[in-house]
């Protein structure tokens, strides 16, 4: 079994991408041939500073070392340093169509702010790189959370096209979702998605401890008093107890029962001290491998891996259309 997944270095993580995507990556890697990147040709489908991306590079592999990837049974690497990525999507663009990408929700919800006339042609075509990224492994499993799967059904639409056409060239992956979290919602307005851009809801992954404590004891809560699991009526609670039942692996439904009779107060103090004393050690291992020069040893390693896998699924695809 091949797994595969990234995560683009756009802003700062949160906690979000934490319980969504990079807590759950190292489990894979005991299961199949695990394959992690750094989507930096992504960041650039909006404006970066081309500073900030370089960093935000290093933070990600940091990161992905922290939360427990092993080098020696995972492989690492920066996306744009596999060329075969963009070779393959300048093949797939011909096969997604301009219709199916323009109803993306993340291509309208990121387009619907900007100036019409200055839409970059990449920020469109994301899906085409991101399908070219899991097919060029002929990954199985992609996990991800749920944000990203309209991206990964789009890449299955694009395998069955491919492959009525040409024959069973590209293998059909399938998304996978964590059962907790997979949608963990922003502190001051738990209506919205807990992302890189709401310095109030969101934890960022390399805030100190006192700041944690503070964003989560004054999250929204809602009205009443009882700690339920309740997302319609009492959303912010409903995510504050996701957040504590992903961090302890456990069900919200045991979270609830945990926190059964707690007071508001209580139940967030609560919330706090499992939410940093996860992050505090995962802060600590960050720091050595984002100090330690072998990280970048460790990418480069990673790069020269996947590339190999890579050529022969390019190849294969550059013989069945007919360029080799
Ligand atoms: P991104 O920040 O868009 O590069 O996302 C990286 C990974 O984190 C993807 O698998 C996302 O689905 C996941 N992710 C991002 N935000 C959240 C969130 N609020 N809750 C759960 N998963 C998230
Ligand atoms: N689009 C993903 C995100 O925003 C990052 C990503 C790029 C990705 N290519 C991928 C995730 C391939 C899984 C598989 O989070």
């Amino acid at each position: 079994m091949r797994v595969l997944s990234g995560i683009k270095p756009t802003g700062k993580l949160t906690l979000g991408n934490y319980i969504g995507a990079l807590k759950n990556f190292p489990n894979f890697q005991n299961e199949g041939e695990t394959f992690i990147f750094i989507a930096d040709l992504h960041a650039l489908t909006m404006p970066i500073d081309p500073e900030f991306l370089r960093e935000n590079s290093k933070i990600i592999a940091s990161f992905y070392l922290a939360a427990g990837l092993d080098p020696k049974k995972c492989t690492i690497f920066r996306q744009s340093r596999v060329s075969e990525h963009s070779e393959l999507a300048i093949i797939l663009q011909n096969y997604l169509y301009m219709g199916e990408l323009s109803r993306m929700t993340q291509f309208k919800e990121k387009s619907q702010n900007m100036n019409q006339n200055a839409i970059g042609l990449g920020l469109f075509a994301y899906p085409v790189l991101m399908a070219a990224d899991i097919l060029l492994y002929d990954s199985d499993v992609v996990p991800v959370g749920e944000d990203q799967t309209q991206h990964v059904e789009l890449a299955r639409d694009l395998v069955k096209r491919f492959n009525n056409h040409y024959g069973e060239i590209l293998k059909m992956p399938e998304a996978k979702i964590g059962k907790v979290g997979k949608r963990i919602m922003s502190l001051s307005d738990p209506s919205k998605k807990m992302s890189k851009s709401d310095p109030k809801g969101d934890i960022f992954l390399l805030d100190d401890m006192k700041t944690i404590r503070k964003k989560i004891m004054s999250a929204v809560t809602d009205s009443g008093s009882e700690v339920i699991y309740d997302i319609e009526n009492k959303p912010g609670i409903a995510n504050l107890l996701t957040i504590y039942a992903a961090i302890k692996n456990i069900t919200v439904e045991e979270a609830e029962t945990t926190f059964a009779g707690y007071r508001y107060g209580d139940f967030k103090k609560a919330i706090a001290d499992a939410v940093i004393e996860e992050i505090e050690p995962f802060q600590n291992r960050f720091y050595t491998f984002y100090n330690d020069p072998q990280t970048e040893k460790i990418l480069e390693e990673g790069e020269a891996k996947a590339s190999v896998i890579a050529r022969v699924v390019l190849q294969r695809v550059q013989q069945a259309v007919g360029l080799r």
